[in-house]
């Protein structure tokens, strides 16, 4: 189990994205900590993850990520059940669309509000609850990101900002925690079947083939929170990228994708702008070869 025994919180864990991931931890082992705004959700993802039957604690909480008194309680409830936390997935996130000049005041507030300072809140109320005393196993902070940066599709000018702006805040975080053990790394997935993109018709079965599922991402940030990754740090992973990559795996002759070092060549040929991109994550690629084994 990859996870055994370490301590993970996700934001947006009661639907979509985020309970994907917070499934896939519990599997790999990892205690839980769920939080959102919708206690009904929360409940469904944790029943869920008990009826795993792994023998992990489940522990959820409502918190609205733009109160920062709610995020702190909710912190505090996840250090006095799970004890110090090894990793958090700031993945709660809101979007609507609107061309920029009739974008409605209030809705361009409150989407940079949860995408933005949502994050902030979250890295501020969870800090002192980190397990940063081992440079062997470091704490682990992943930001959900988006594709919007840097593609910056139309008719989404607040979402776009707000995705810019958490590149930002990864890159400031990163340099301004070097000496500390903790990580900053963040995923940022293309058009994925969940609420925020396909509204109630998120999970009816007839998603375009390009949209993505939820556990689709899965293997991102199980890679991000393992001791593999321990040394990975200010990444962006794009899943446009690995979805590249996994494509060409599929594709590329016996001999050329038992490892990145094996496959680095294949990928540079058939595909240079994705080699640019994932180059300095071979270990991810190695991660994602070994899992589909
Ligand atoms: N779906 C896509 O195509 C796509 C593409 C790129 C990136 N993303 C990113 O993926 C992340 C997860 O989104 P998703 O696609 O899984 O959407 P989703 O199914 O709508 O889930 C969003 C989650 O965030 C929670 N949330 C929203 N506002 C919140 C608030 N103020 N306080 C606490 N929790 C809040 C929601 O719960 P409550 O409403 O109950 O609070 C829900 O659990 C977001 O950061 C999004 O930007 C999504």
């Amino acid at each position: 189990m990859l996870l055994k025994g370490k301590n993970v919180v996700i934001t947006g864990s009661g639907r979509g994205i985020g309970k994907a991931i917070a499934i896939a931890c519990a599997k790999e082992g990892a205690n839980i900590g769920l939080v959102s705004r919708t206690s009904e959700e929360l409940n469904i993802s944790k029943k869920e993850i008990e009826e795993l039957g792994v023998g992990v604690k489940v522990v959820a909480k409502t918190a609205d990520i733009t109160k920062f008194e709610e995020v702190e309680a909710a912190f505090q409830t996840f250090h006095n059940e799970l004890g110090l936390l090894n990793g958090i997935v700031a993945n709660a996130g809101y979007s609507r669309m609107w061309t920029t000049h009739e974008f409605i005041n209030e809705k361009f507030s409150e989407i940079l509000n949860v995408n933005i300072l949502g994050v902030f809140y979250t890295f501020k109320a969870a800090y002192s609850y980190l397990k940063k005393d081992d440079k062997k196993e470091k704490a682990r902070f992943i930001i959900t990101g988006s594709e919007a940066y840097p593609n910056a599709p139309s008719k989404l000018a607040a979402y776009v900002a707000s995705k810019f702006a958490v590149v930002g805040l990864q890159k400031s975080m990163t340099m301004e925690y070097k000496r500390e053990n903790i990580n900053f790394n963040m995923v940022l997935p293309t058009q994925v079947d969940t609420r925020l993109l396909r509204g109630k018709s998120a999970g009816d079965g007839n998603k375009p083939a390009h949209v993505l599922n939820p556990w689709d991402l899965n293997d991102y940030y199980l890679f991000l929170l393992c001791n593999d990754a321990n040394r990975v740090d200010n990444a962006l992973i794009f899943a446009y990228d690995f979805n590249e990559v996994k494509k060409l795996l599929d594709k590329a002759p016996s001999g050329k994708k038992e490892n990145w070092e094996v496959f680095k060549d294949f990928l540079e040929e058939n595909a240079p702008k994705v080699y640019e991109n994932v180059k300095n994550l071979g270990k991810l690629v190695d991660f994602i070869i070994t899992r589909s084994k």
